[in-house]
């Protein structure tokens, strides 16, 4: 359910937003869960920024719904992950999966298109998937930190995007973690004891698809291991809207 401009506009997002800058990551975490309900969920990959504003959530008994986006070629690693921090937490973590199993998606397309196409490939294995989730929500809360590569550094903790322009529609971004460092994550995660991918301390930064992953070493840009050897630095879900209104 996306909202409608009269509801929010680019001035009023962008005073909010300046407003959450201040707040602590719990509070920021409540005003969405009190201002919307389950019209507003957690997308994560369980990399460290999302494991932290889940642990915040669970511990401040704020029930927010929490959804992956399951391209059906994450490491066996992720997926084991996803089923421990489920009984880690006690909540229930949605997967939403392409429409195209990898079976039809090498028919109809093409085979191991991470090869040879992979912005095809993120379109209709993340891409498509996250667009159908979003159709249900008012807020999509993500990981997203500054820190993180060139591109991402202007980012709002609060973001207004244009999500179908036909229909007038607009979802709201919340990137409760923006500010936050690599390491004020991990010191996070090891202090309280949360699960976390083990491919970390085998050298991957930040993790992704299985074909589209390596391991990155800790000079380079956080996301250096991501798609090396190609041009693209994006998958797409943080692109598809454009930039923010
Ligand atoms: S990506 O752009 O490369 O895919 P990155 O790994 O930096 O993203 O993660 C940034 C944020 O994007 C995550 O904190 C999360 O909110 C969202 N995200 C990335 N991958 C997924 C996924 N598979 N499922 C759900 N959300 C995701
Ligand atoms: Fe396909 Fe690679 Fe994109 Fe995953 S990251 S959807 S395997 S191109």
């Amino acid at each position: 359910m996306s909202i409608n401009s009269q509801e929010f506009h680019s001035e009023s997002v962008r005073a909010l937003s300046e407003q959450l800058e201040e707040a602590s990551l719990t509070d920021v975490l409540r005003w969405v869960w009190e201002r919307f309900g389950s019209l507003a969920a957690v997308g994560t990959s369980f990399q460290g920024a999302g494991l932290v504003m889940i642990d915040h959530a669970v511990k401040a008994g704020i029930p927010l719904p929490v959804f992956t986006l399951d391209t059906g070629v994450l490491f066996p690693e992720t997926l084991e992950l996803k089923t421990r921090l489920e009984r880690f937490w006690g909540i229930r973590i949605e997967s939403v999966e392409p429409e195209l199993s990898l079976e039809l998606q090498t028919q109809e397309v093409g085979p191991e298109l991470w090869n040879t196409r992979p912005d095809t490939c993120c379109g209709i294995r993340k891409v498509e998937p996250l667009q159908r989730k979003l159709k249900e929500l008012s807020v999509w809360i993500t990981g997203v930190r500054r820190q993180q590569s060139d591109t991402r550094q202007q980012t709002r903790i609060l973001e207004l995007y244009l999500f179908d322009a036909l229909m007038e529609r607009y979802i709201l971004k919340l990137n409760p973690m923006v500010a936050w460092s690599r390491e004020g994550v991990w010191d996070y995660l090891h202090q309280n004891g949360i699960p976390y991918n083990p491919l970390h301390d085998r050298g991957y930064r930040s993790i992704g698809c299985m074909p589209c992953t390596r391991p990155s070493d800790s000079g380079d840009n956080e996301r250096a291991g991501r798609w090396t050897g190609f041009e693209k630095t994006e998958c797409g879900i943080h692109t598809f809207m454009g930039s923010g209104i």
